[in-house]
């Protein structure tokens, strides 16, 4: 049946969302398949109720899209999707109580405190400051509390950058999670269950040319290096599969997801987060994963939209 390729929305991730959809657009094309593109809004949900499609393939990022509320809407209107369910979005987009889920299930994440604007304010910066420097130490990483493409977030190597950096964080949420930055090999697995139970992607080590890795090394072309194989230990390769298998299940996430790590000097990890819809475009690791486990990218999305619909 008809497949929605379904992106957009007016998240910061708009741009994203829409070059990612496109390209998973075009892989569907490629193969033959009926397949159209829809860019959310309420004109498209009225559409959706009309005319509703055989399954939907959301590739949308941020607020709404990837919290659950459109699937939640799929769901009213009864039309399958590709992807972790209401719930899971949910926990999943929500980075404080998705650590909580990943450490109880025996992860490692960064330290991190939790801090609400009201806090920032009410407490007046110093003093706050001074206790959550105790705490963590430095560098340190503010980050909006959900949300992704490295919006608001904030890498701080000295104290006095922190206030600023919570500012920047709240103009993109009122809770900000303030992590230590732990030091060593960054990389990304992608998991993908095609029927059989999910299966992790070799990992893909990512190098940012300018160090830090922003918006703009997400997704300007040889603004990031790539590795993968990515550079780690035999040990610490099987470590960081073992890992982001271990939250895609411990987040109850379906079909498809990307856990970010870290790997320090002593192989331990750390699981950044999980994102419950990877991003696809020219320069985003999921794809890359994909490739180097030899899965063609049209035939994967093919295959999640047949099984989602079956
Ligand atoms: N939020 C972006 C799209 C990602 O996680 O890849």
């Amino acid at each position: 049946g008809r497949v929605l390729v379904l992106a957009g929305g007016l998240s910061p991730e708009r741009d994203v969302s829409l070059r990612s959809g496109r390209r998973v657009l075009e892989a569907l094309r490629g193969l033959d398949v009926d397949v159209e593109f829809g860019d959310l809004g309420t004109e498209l949900m009225a559409s959706l109720i009309a005319d509703p499609p055989s399954v939907v393939l959301p590739v949308l990022y941020g607020n709404p899209g990837e919290d659950g509320t459109v699937r939640e809407v799929l769901e009213l209107v009864g039309v399958p999707y590709v992807g972790a369910s209401v719930e899971a979005c949910r926990l999943a987009f929500d980075k404080p109580l998705a650590k909580a889920l990943l450490v109880k299930a025996g992860l490692g994440t960064p330290a991190s405190v939790t801090l609400p604007r009201e806090a920032f304010h009410d407490l007046g910066a110093a003093p706050l400051m001074s206790l959550i420097l105790k705490r963590l130490g430095l560098p340190l990483f503010v980050k909006p509390r959900a949300g992704g493409s490295a919006f608001g977030v904030t890498q701080v190597r000295d104290a006095d950058q922190l206030p600023a950096a919570l500012m920047a964080c709240f103009a993109y949420h009122d809770t900000a999670l303030i992590e230590r930055a732990v030091v060593g090999v960054e990389v990304a697995v992608g998991v993908v269950d095609l029927g059989e139970g999910p299966v992790a992607m070799p990992a893909v080590e990512i190098v940012p040319r300018r160090g830090i890795y922003d918006y703009a090394a997400h997704y300007s072309a040889g603004a990031t290096q790539f590795f993968c194989p990515a550079r780690l230990s035999e040990r610490a390769e099987q470590a960081v599969a073992r890992a982001a298998l271990t939250a895609h299940r411990a987040l109850g996430l379906r079909d498809l997801s990307r856990t970010d790590l870290i790997v320090d000097q002593d192989d331990q990890v750390y699981v950044l987060e999980t994102a419950v819809a990877p991003g696809l475009t020219d320069t985003s690791t999921f794809a890359m994963g994909l490739a180097a486990k030899g899965y063609a990218f049209d035939r994967v999305w093919l295959q999640l939209a047949r099984l989602a619909e079956a």
